[in-house]
């Protein structure tokens, strides 16, 4: 087989890869990622922001840990964890955040089953 038809059935594969991605999470632009990096400071201000704002509606609760997180890329970014707090329940929570105008809003808070 030449140098040729080796790239070809390469670029068929990245190809297919990327239209099977798509096809699976009903579009790249629509999916929640995993976030890696749970302990990233940008992605705990996020975390503080949803608590802080739960809180000034007359809650009082406390982040013990991020049990999970998952950001999704629109116009800004939807970031959604479910976290434990000191009232031992878990909440789910979406943060939609805009860093080149600093605009975040909390979307949802909401407890959640263990
Ligand atoms: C959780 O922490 C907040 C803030 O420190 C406190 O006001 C609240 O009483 C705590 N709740 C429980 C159930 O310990």
């Amino acid at each position: 087989m030449s140098n040729r038809h080796i790239i070809v059935i390469l670029s068929l594969i990245s190809v297919l890869s990327v239209a099977y991605a798509i096809g699976r999470d009903g579009g790249v632009i629509k999916g929640y990622q995993p976030i890696k990096d749970l302990n990233d400071p940008y992605v705990q201000g996020i975390v503080k922001f949803a608590v802080d704002t739960y809180n000034e509606d007359g809650n009082h609760i406390k982040l013990v840990k991020i049990d999970k997180g998952e950001s999704q890329v629109v116009a800004g970014t939807n970031y959604r964890f479910t976290i434990s707090a000191n009232d031992t329940k878990h909440y789910l929570t979406i943060v939609y955040d805009r860093p080149w105008d600093h605009y975040r809003a909390l979307t949802a808070f909401v407890a959640v089953p263990a």
